[in-house]
């Protein structure tokens, strides 16, 4: 055989790998960047581009949310600019789950996958959605504090934010056990919502505690900002220390040392790392012509004291964060 003929038979046996591109610029989107959950989940971003590197796959990731996670005209915006920029791929925590439909639509139209993660969007167009079973989290806080509060007494919900899927799905499910598993638990107020930060959360929870604070026997917060706004209520009451039973959604050093304190009972946690992990490896398989599966669910646990040393706990209360974001 001529060496030609080898040498035709090889570059041709190369080319589909030849003809994909070695380096993809991947936007990754949280849904805000003052909450420790999105430094687990930008760290898991970053897991995923150093293994693709090893692999011979470069990814540009660039990091780019609002500040605060009810701004949703800012975070139309950065996806807007994403498109705009032509990136290969974008990986979005939608704050909103429908202001962010539009820009996902025109990103996919424009042949740019995104990939959904955390939380949900009213829309088909994500090819991938990387997220808790937010509903089933839901369900274990009340279980829990059902169980915390011997299925009688008062209990409250803080809410967190109209259109945030994730948590509206919590509180949905929420409800639907202590209704259904705990009639003999009042549910004194269910409809406060704690806004998105820590501070607008402590300001919704001292109203709540100034009005029911000599009746309530058990709380749920639902996410990170909201349970760390109540747990400092509940200690400015004087209602902490298990005095109240708290069970919180999310992990992160503040619901750690809350829990070491006694102040919170327990906390209904996620996987954020891998979260961020997956939605950059699936973004990136989809890009190279691999399927991915439409819904990947990430798990869902409960914290309690008991626990929280256990080895498989360790990823998720201590994320390695400072091995993927010095
Ligand atoms: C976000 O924080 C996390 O609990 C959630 O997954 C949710 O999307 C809201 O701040």
């Amino acid at each position: 055989m001529s060496l030609l003929r080898l040498f035709a038979i090889l570059l041709v046996g190369a080319l589909p790998v030849l003809a994909q591109p070695q380096k993809y610029t991947i936007a990754v989107i949280p849904k805000g960047t003052t909450h420790e959950y999105w430094k687990s989940i930008h760290a898991g971003a970053v897991k995923a581009q150093r293994e693709l590197a090893a692999a011979g796959i470069a990814v540009d990731l660039i990091w780019k949310g609002p500040l605060k996670e009810d701004d949703r005209e800012q975070q139309v915006q950065v996806v807007e600019n994403f498109i705009g920029r032509r990136v290969d791929g974008i990986v979005l925590a939608p704050l909103d789950n429908r202001a962010l439909v539009a820009p996902v639509e025109t990103a996919v139209r424009g042949k740019i996958p995104v990939v959904i993660i955390d939380s949900g969007l009213v829309s088909s167009a994500p090819i991938s959605y990387v997220a808790t079973d937010n509903r089933e989290g839901g369900r274990i806080a009340a279980r829990n504090l059902g169980r915390l509060l011997g299925g009688k007494g008062s209990a409250i919900m803080l809410r967190y934010a109209i259109g945030s899927a994730s948590t509206e799905e919590r509180e949905e499910g929420f409800l639907e056990v202590m209704q259904h598993d705990f009639p003999g638990i009042k549910l004194l107020s269910t409809d406060q919502h704690a806004g998105a930060t820590r501070d607008s959360a402590k300001r919704t929870a001292e109203n709540l505690l100034s009005r029911y604070g000599a009746q309530v026997n058990g709380v749920f917060a639902c996410n990170e900002s909201s349970a760390a706004g109540m747990l400092l209520a509940l200690r400015d009451a004087g209602l902490a220390g298990g005095k109240v039973k708290f069970v919180a959604f999310d992990s992160g050093e503040t619901l750690n040392a809350g829990l070491k304190a006694g102040d919170v009972q327990g906390l209904v946690v996620q996987n954020p790392l891998n979260m961020g992990y997956l939605g950059v490896k699936s973004v990136v398989a989809v890009l190279r012509g691999e399927k991915v599966p439409a819904r990947i669910d990430t798990g869902v646990g409960f914290v309690t004291n008991d626990n929280f040393d256990d080895p498989a706990m360790a990823d998720i209360v201590h994320p390695p964060l400072d091995q993927y974001l010095k």
